[in-house]
């Protein structure tokens, strides 16, 4: 068989899921905001289904990671849950059972030919915290998050080389202060601007105390996983490109800028200034993000964003929003996955190597999540009672060669994670859509590989396809 796109060598070929999303809550003793949002409003989830049970990798780790190396990955990303590793959020002290189960993962990770990467938060605020301090509108929690990530790297850092301070942090933002899809689904434009400020902020203080712990050494490196939507202007006229760089500037660059130039970009401080909503920070703070920015991107890429100048009304009624700047723009003709509602558009991945490349110094990174959810894969079940998803594999091709094309032309990317290894469950989507090279089925908890399953392991042992 002839190989037309060939990967550079070690060449990471794995594939991302997170703590809160596979573990099962078994044994954990607090709760995240996701865990309390369930336990108010179980209707808010896809057919009631919580992050209760999971894909119950806190009982079936050992199993799940050996069906990972059957399918040949040669790295893989999960998170630390804050709610089951701490036991005091203002001491530090930690759940025994936490740290054992931690440690167990790691050494399976490592015995199985994967490369652990550990991300450290996903989503997964304890929601004492949001209850006691406002959660990351606090600097308190900053601080108390900082309390956690060093017993992470005391207990872990002998073994895990590869940290992420933060999973797609802007979500957060997102869900949980603008567009109502995390817990406590509120519309307030203004706190969303300082946790905004504070989750750049807690990467900083994490990464300084990072390397102040000799964690560098020996090959340590820390870097933050960012969901780049890039903004595409629905033509070249002026008030559409201006529309798509405001875009850029509150849902990209404000993460992509302080983790990897040390600042805020222009743009968006004097957007902030002038509507009179600019976070509070100090000198000191901007020092730390300043000093202290990360050695590798990661990078989740599913959509593009395509953005128009604003024509719908503001709604005043929400107070400060960043939407006063900008409409969301459908393009005619986009490509759709219809199950998410998410454009599919794989000639982004070359634009985003080339913008890591050009304007951030080109460097390292990786595509750390990218996946096609599908809802009813059942009735792509054969004879042999594996899912065909040929979908899946087509679109990782599709994908894989625009990125290709960006690594030949000199972007330093060093790997490709898919979303993710076995299903899992996506916060209030459920188990609506799945992502997985392993099908779970829910009742029984046994998992199967899917035809891409058997694809990727083809591809890693060609390095390419
Ligand atoms: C990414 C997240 O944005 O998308 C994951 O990091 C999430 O946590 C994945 O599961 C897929 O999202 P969804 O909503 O389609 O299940």
């Amino acid at each position: 068989m002839s190989i037309q796109f060939k990967f550079l060598e070690n060449f990471w070929w794995g594939s991302a899921t997170s703590g809160p999303q596979s573990e099962g809550r078994f044994n954990k003793k607090h709760d995240s905001v996701f865990d309390h949002w369930f336990d108010i409003e179980p209707e808010a989830f896809f057919d009631g289904v919580g992050p209760n049970v999971a894909s119950n990798f806190y009982n079936s780790h050992k199993e799940d990671l050996a069906l990972v190396k059957e399918i040949g990955l040669n790295s893989f990303r999960t998170s630390i849950q804050w709610t089951r590793l701490i036991k005091d959020f203002e001491t530090g002290e930690v759940d025994e059972d936490g740290v054992r189960f931690y440690n167990e993962v790691i050494d399976e990770c490592i015995e199985n030919g994967l490369l652990p990467v550990m991300n450290l938060h996903h989503f997964d605020l304890p929601v004492e915290l949001y209850h006691q301090y406002g959660g990351w509108e606090s600097k308190h929690v900053v601080d108390l998050f900082v309390v956690f990530v060093k017993k992470c790297f005391e207990l872990f850092g002998d073994r895990v080389k590869y940290w992420t301070t933060f999973n797609e942090p802007i979500v957060v933002v997102e869900g949980e202060y603008l567009y109502q899809f995390h817990y406590p689904k509120l519309v307030d434009g203004k706190k969303a601007v300082q946790v905004l400020y504070n989750l750049n902020l807690a990467s900083a203080k994490v990464i300084e105390v990072f390397r102040a712990m000799g964690c560098d050494k020996d090959g340590g490196k820390i870097g933050i996983v960012l969901n780049l939507t890039p903004a595409y202007p629905r033509s070249n006229g002026e008030e559409d490109v201006r529309a798509a760089q405001i875009g850029d500037s509150f849902f990209n660059t404000s993460f992509l800028d302080p983790a990897i130039k040390g600042h805020f970009p222009e743009i968006l401080i004097e957007i902030l200034e002038k509507d009179n909503v600019m976070w509070k920070s100090t000198e000191e703070e901007l020092e730390i993000i300043k000093n202290n920015t990360i050695d590798f991107l990661g990078v989740n890429y599913y959509q593009p964003r395509r953005v128009k100048a604003k024509e719908s009304e503001i709604d005043e009624s929400k107070g400060w929003m960043p939407d006063k700047y900008f409409d969301n723009y459908e393009m005619p003709g986009r490509r759709m996955n219809p199950y998410r509602g998410w454009e599919i558009y794989p000639e982004c991945m070359y634009d985003i190597a080339i913008n890591i490349r050009d304007n951030y110094n080109n460097i390292p990174w990786y595509i750390s999540e990218n996946g096609m959810g599908v809802e009813g894969e059942e009735k792509y079940i054969n004879a042999d009672g594996i899912i065909e998803d040929d979908y899946r594999i087509d679109f990782y091709k599709e994908h894989l060669e625009y990125l290709h094309k960006g690594i030949s032309e000199g972007s330093n990317c060093f790997g490709y994670h898919t979303w993710t290894p076995i299903d899992c469950w996506s916060w209030s989507n459920a188990y609506k859509n799945r992502y997985g090279f392993i099908a779970v089925d829910l009742d029984t908890q046994r998992k199967t590989i899917k035809k891409s399953g058997r694809w990727i392991k083809e591809v890693v042992e060609n390095n390419g396809f």
